[in-house]
């Protein structure tokens, strides 16, 4: 049995990742839900969170799940694994580091066998892209993509939510929307065509390049040529992806939905939405097609609840495939 803490637990995926513990019947016998002053005696799941602060006690995890942000993963990840737990770390933190796997469960499983306590859980949209890409790359090598992410607010936090919530409330009742406050630009009835945050004298934002770099490293294939544009849209939950990808060897769009039909953790659809994939831990995908302007290339469409297979459940996943590794591993 496993004693697992969960570090951002008041957070949009830490509360999901408590749900997704109890719900999958994880074999912990404690779960300690971690987060910061602004919670203190407060409560998460019937649990008493506790501060992590410098009195915060830190022995005793075998796992310990952080989704509170690159800023506290800095500060606290690799106390954690001072301690003895071996921390998944949803945020941004770690993943460009080439000691720090980067693991989709169902895409790359086999880069957890060499860890130092630290793993990384991919950005949302590039994990529902690599459980739809990663058959193909397997399949028949992929040589450039054309993505197009259209993004909930979720992903950007309870704030975000929160923010969407009232400018949406404020416009249906014939009063003024609130200044913007997380975005750019109003998102209630509104599309921001730029999601993440532009770094000194890049005209990609951060949400692009996470895509363009995790995507070669999840894939382990530095020569995939991508293309991305990030866009945020007024959904509470659910990403959804456009994406033109060029194989290197030939694949008709039957053959495609052959691979995937197979593939694990994808469900096929016609046209998927993201309402009807909220609180589901599937990708789905759909519109399959030929791309009539290239002989090689293929378009479709992929949809998942980015606060579950995009971040909570795969780091659930993560923590099952170490549980039964360690089940598996001879003691001593
Ligand atoms: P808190 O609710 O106490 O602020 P979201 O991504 O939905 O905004 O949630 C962020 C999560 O990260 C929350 O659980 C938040 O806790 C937590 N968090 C933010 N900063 C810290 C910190 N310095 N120490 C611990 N938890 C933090």
């Amino acid at each position: 049995m496993t004693r697992v803490a969960v570090v951002g637990a008041t957070g949009a995926v830490g509360r999901t990742m408590l749900t997704l513990l109890r719900e999958r019947s994880f074999p912990a016998y404690e779960i300690v839900p971690f987060a910061s002053e602004r919670s203190r005696g407060t409560q998460v799941d019937g649990r008493a969170v506790v501060v992590l602060d410098d009195s915060a006690e830190l022995d005793g995890f075998d796992i310990a799940l952080f989704s509170a942000g690159a800023a506290t993963s800095r500060e606290w990840a690799s106390r954690f694994v001072d301690h003895g737990a071996t921390v998944i770390d949803n945020s941004s933190a770690f993943r460009r580091d080439p000691s720090v796997p980067l693991v989709v469960s169902d895409v790359n499983p086999h880069a957890l066998r060499h860890h130092y306590g630290l793993i990384a859980n991919p950005n949302c949209s590039t994990m529902q892209l690599m459980v739809a890409l990663g058959p193909i790359q397997a399949a028949a090598g992929l040589e450039r993509l054309i993505v197009a992410t259209y993004q909930s607010v979720s992903g950007t936090g309870h704030k975000a939510v929160d923010e969407l919530d009232a400018q949406a409330h404020a416009s249906l009742n014939g009063m003024e929307m609130p200044a913007p406050e997380v975005y750019p630009a109003h998102i209630a009835f509104n599309v921001i065509g730029a999601a993440g945050n532009f770094a000194e004298g890049d005209d990609h934002t951060d949400e692009e390049r996470k895509m363009m770099f995790e995507t070669r490293k999840i894939l382990e294939d530095e020569s995939i040529g991508i293309s991305v544009t990030c866009v945020r849209v007024p959904v509470r939950v659910g990403h959804s992806i456009a994406v033109n990808f060029q194989t290197r060897e030939p694949l008709t769009a039957d053959q495609a939905r052959e691979l995937l039909a197979d593939a694990p953790g994808i469900e096929l659809g016609h046209v998927p939405d993201p309402l009807s994939a909220e609180g589901r831990d599937e990708v789905f995908v759909g519109r399959i097609r030929r791309d009539e302007s290239h002989p090689q290339a293929l378009n479709m469409w992929v949809v998942s609840d980015n606060l579950r297979k995009g971040a909570a459940t795969n780091a659930v996943q993560i923590a099952e495939l170490l549980v039964a590794d360690r089940e598996q591993s001879p003691v001593g």
